[in-house]
């Protein structure tokens, strides 16, 4: 029997342990695009929030099923689990409907005719984004628009020299500009989320630039760098996100080399100046604009 597996639902949902897990945003997972249609037993889908990115991953999993075959998804309330029932059923799906611990849960076993499906996976797939003229997909960070912290950032970076990093690149505005320095030598650009880096890799073909699919916090401190650019994850600023923010600082340091710098732009009421000084020899907030703040800081 095969079994998917896309994202990480909370226990309660007794996830199977043996699926193979097809979320873009853990590392190493397989594609659920790359699932022969019609070839897996059963799909557990954590869904994600983004209305489009949902339908999509939805889509893909139904065509990946087996007539016959179930989905299982789950989704909190707030976060589109209320919505579920209604777009699983445009699907042309009978759908079974629970609540448990603040989420919605769906049941569907696959009929031998589905409805919509193409058009669900075309309004989620990668696309060059008109007026962003990117690659970009559904579900990628601010995935049509540049974000305002990373222009601030991208307008007040001087030039920067030889070997970087992008840590958390999405799908490759801020590295585009780094790009445009000719002393940089290289630029591996790196996020978490499989559709940020294979866009990054369509809007960026300089051979200067190399790229991974990886947790920022589980590479190598090299200490060899001559400088690092990010503008890491923040979400609504909960803990988890200052945290995640805080454990970005202290990789950019371990990746640095003695004299190295790093430039990072944070939403202002994000609290990194204690892990900023701690980390680094000289800190200094370089534009305090429309909500963000830039550092310049120098191990
Ligand atoms: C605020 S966005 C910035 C994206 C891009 N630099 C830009 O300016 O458009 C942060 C990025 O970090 C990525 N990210 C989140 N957690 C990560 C982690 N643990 N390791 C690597 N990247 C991560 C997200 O997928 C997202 O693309």
């Amino acid at each position: 029997m095969t079994t998917l597996l896309y994202g990480r639902p909370p226990a309660v949902f007794d996830p199977p342990g043996d699926a193979v897990q097809t979320s873009p945003l853990i590392p190493g997972s397989t594609p659920l695009e790359s699932v022969a249609e019609g070839s897996v037993d059963a799909v557990m889908v954590y869904a994600p929030p983004g209305v489009l990115e949902r339908r999509y991953a939805l889509a893909l999993a139904l065509r990946a099923l087996k007539p016959g075959g179930r989905l299982d998804v789950m989704a909190a309330k707030d976060k589109g689990g209320s919505r579920l029932k209604k777009e699983l059923a445009a699907f042309g799906v009978e759908v079974g409907e629970s609540a448990k611990a603040h989420h919605r849960r769906c049941v569907v076993i696959r009929p031998e005719t589905l409805d919509g499906l193409d058009e669900a996976i075309e309004a989620g797939a990668p696309r060059l984004v008109p007026g962003l003229e990117a690659w970009s997909q559904p579900g990628v960070f601010a995935w049509d628009r540049l974000d305002a912290g990373t222009l601030l950032l991208a307008q007040v970076l001087p030039p920067m020299k030889g070997a970087g990093i992008d840590l958390g690149c999405g799908y490759g505005a801020l590295a585009t500009v780094v790009l445009r320095a000719p002393a940089v030598t290289a630029l591996r650009l790196v996020d978490l989320d499989r559709r940020a880096v294979e866009a990054a890799r369509k809007n960026i073909t300089d051979p200067r630039a190399s790229f991974e699919w990886a947790d920022v916090r589980t590479l190598e401190d090299t200490g060899e760098l001559n400088f690092v650019v990010s503008n890491p994850p923040f979400h609504d600023g909960g803990a988890e996100d200052k945290r995640l923010g805080q454990a970005f600082i202290r990789k950019a340091a371990g990746l640095l080399k003695k004299g190295g710098g790093l430039w990072l732009v944070a939403n202002r009421h994000l609290p990194y100046e204690a892990e900023l000084n701690d980390a680094f020899k000289r800190v200094t907030m370089v534009a305090d604009a429309g909500g963000y703040k830039v550092f310049e800081a120098v191990k």
